[in-house]
C-alpha cells in the first residue's frame, strides 16, 4: 500500500511560496492544514441560501492560528542567529512563542496584560519554560514596551509587526483556495492588530497573480512586485470583511482607541499593529469593518458549540456573530460561499464558557438506581416521544 507523504508543518509544505532557503533549518510542530469544516446547522436555522465554511484555526498546536506565523518567525530568528524572542500578547501568540522558542532551544520572554488573560494560555507559556512578565497596562502598553526594549537587546521580536508572521499566516489562504478549488466569495475575520486579515488577503493575491504581476500593496516583502506569486493558482479573490469588539473597535471610530474593553481577551486592542495594511486590505477586497457587541460575540460562540459541535473562544466567534448579521440583514447577498476564521481554540477560556451555561450541573448518587431515575426523568422532560 502505498503510503501518503507525512504532513511537516507549512514550511515544509509551501516551501517555494515563503521566504527560506533550501538548507533552512525549520522550526516546526506541524502546524497548518487545518479542517475546513461546513456549517450544516446554522444555515438551515437562519433559513438562507448560503454555504457558510469555518477554518478551524484552534486546531494548530497551540490552539491557535498564530502557530502558522510563529514557524516562520522563529525559524528566521533562529537562522538569524538569535537566542531568543520577545512578544506582548493577549495570550495566544504568548503560548506560540513559548513553545516554538521550547522547541528551537532558545528564550522566549512574553509580556502579557495582569489579569487579562485566559488561564489556559498562561499555562502554555509558564510549561513551555518562558520568561513571563505581567505588565500593570493593556495590550497596547505591552507592545510599546516590547519595541523599547528590542532597540536594545539583543531580541528578535515575533509579534506580527514581524514580517515573517504574515507571511507563515498567509498560507491559511492557500489551504481554502485548495480546498474550494476558488477562492471564497466573502472572508470574515475577527481583527485586533489586524495582522490576520492582511495575512490572508496577501494569501489570496499570491494566489490569484502570475509572476510579475501587480500583487498587493499591503504586503512589506515588495510593494507591488511579488517574488512569491506565480502561475495563478485561482481567479478570484473574496472580499475581506473585519469584525472587531464593540468596545476595541478602532477601525470602526478612524482612530486609536486608548482604553479598549470586550469580553473578548484576543482582541482587546486600541492600537492595531497594522493599520495601514488593513486599510489597503479593505480598499483593494472591497470588504468592510464592523463591530459586534460583546452579547453577539457570545451568542456566536454558544451558536458554534450547541448547532456545530465545534468550540471557539470568543474572539474567533466574532467573525461568525458579524457574518451572520449581514447575511441577514442582505449586505452578504444570498447564494454566497463565506469563509469565516475561528481564530482559536475555545479551550483557552473554559471560564468564559460556564459562565455562558445557565443549565445547573446534576449531582447525584453513585448508585444505579437513584442515578437511573434521575437520568430517565432528565430524558423524559427533553425529548418527548420517550414519554
Ligand atoms: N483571534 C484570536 C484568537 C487572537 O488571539 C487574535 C490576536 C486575533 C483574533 C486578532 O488577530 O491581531 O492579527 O488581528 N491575538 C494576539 C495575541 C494579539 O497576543 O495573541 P490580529
Amino acid at each position: 500500500m502505498p503510503f501518503r507523504p507525512r504532513y511537516t508543518g507549512l514550511i515544509d509544505r509551501y516551501r517555494d511560496r515563503l521566504p527560506v532557503h533550501d538548507d533552512t533549518r525549520v522550526i516546526s510542530l506541524g502546524e497548518g492544514n487545518t479542517p475546513l469544516i461546513r456549517l450544516n446547522n446554522i444555515p438551515r436555522e437562519i433559513g438562507s441560501d448560503v454555504d457558510i465554511y469555518v477554518k478551524y484555526e484552534g486546531l494548530n498546536p497551540t490552539g491557535s492560528f498564530k502557530d502558522r506565523g510563529m514557524t516562520m518567525a522563529v525559524t528566521k530568528a533562529v537562522e538569524e542567529g538569535s537566542r531568543a524572542v520577545i512578544c506582548a500578547s493577549t495570550g495566544n501568540t504568548s503560548a506560540s512563542a513559548a513553545a516554538y522558542a521550547a522547541r528551537a532551544g532558545i528564550t522566549a520572554f512574553v509580556l502579557i496584560p495582569e489579569g487579562k488573560i485566559a488561564l489556559g494560555k498562561l499555562a502554555q507559556a509558564m510549561i513551555h519554560g518562558a520568561v513571563v512578565l505581567q505588565i500593570r497596562g493593556n495590550f497596547d502598553a505591552g507592545m510599546q514596551l516590547v519595541k523599547d526594549v528590542a532597540e536594545h537587546a539583543p531580541v528578535t521580536i515575533v509579534n506580527s509587526i514581524n514580517p515573517y508572521r504574515l507571511q507563515g499566516q498567509k498560507t491559511a489562504a492557500f489551504e481554502i483556495v485548495e480546498e474550494l478549488g476558488r477562492a471564497p466569495d466573502y472572508h470574515c475575520l475577527p481583527v485586533g492588530n489586524a495582522g490576520n486579515i492582511t495575512a490572508h488577503w496577501i494569501g489570496y493575491c499570491e494566489y490569484s497573480s502570475a509572476s510579475g504581476d501587480h500583487v498587493t500593496e499591503a504586503c512589506a516583502f515588495c510593494k507591488g512586485r511579488c517574488m512569491y506569486a506565480g502561475g495563478a493558482v485561482v481567479g478570484n479573490r473574496p472580499h475581506m470583511v473585519g469584525y472587531q469588539a464593540a468596545g476595541a473597535a478602532p477601525f470602526l471610530r478612524g482612530k486609536m482607541v486608548d482604553n479598549p474593553e470586550t469580553v473578548a481577551t484576543a482582541i482587546r486592542i486600541g492600537h492595531p499593529q497594522s493599520w495601514d495594511y488593513a486599510w489597503k486590505v479593505n480598499q483593494e477586497s472591497g470588504g468592510w469593518f464592523d463591530e459586534c457587541s460583546d452579547e453577539e460575540i457570545l451568542a456566536a460562540q454558544k451558536l458554534l458549540t450547541g448547532k456545530e459541535g465545534i468550540f471557539c473562544e470568543p474572539a474567533s466567534a466574532t467573525s461568525l456573530a458579524g457574518a451572520l448579521r449581514d447575511i441577514s440583514s442582505g449586505r452578504i447577498p444570498e447564494g454566497s460561499s463565506i469563509v469565516c476564521t475561528l481564530t482559536g481554540h475555545g479551550l483557552k477560556d473554559p471560564d468564559t464558557a460556564i459562565r455562558q451555561c445557565s443549565e445547573p450541573m446534576m449531582t447525584v448518587d453513585a448508585e444505579l438506581r437513584s442515578e437511573e431515575r434521575r437520568v430517565g426523568k432528565e430524558c423524559r422532560s427533553r425529548w418527548s416521544p420517550y414519554h
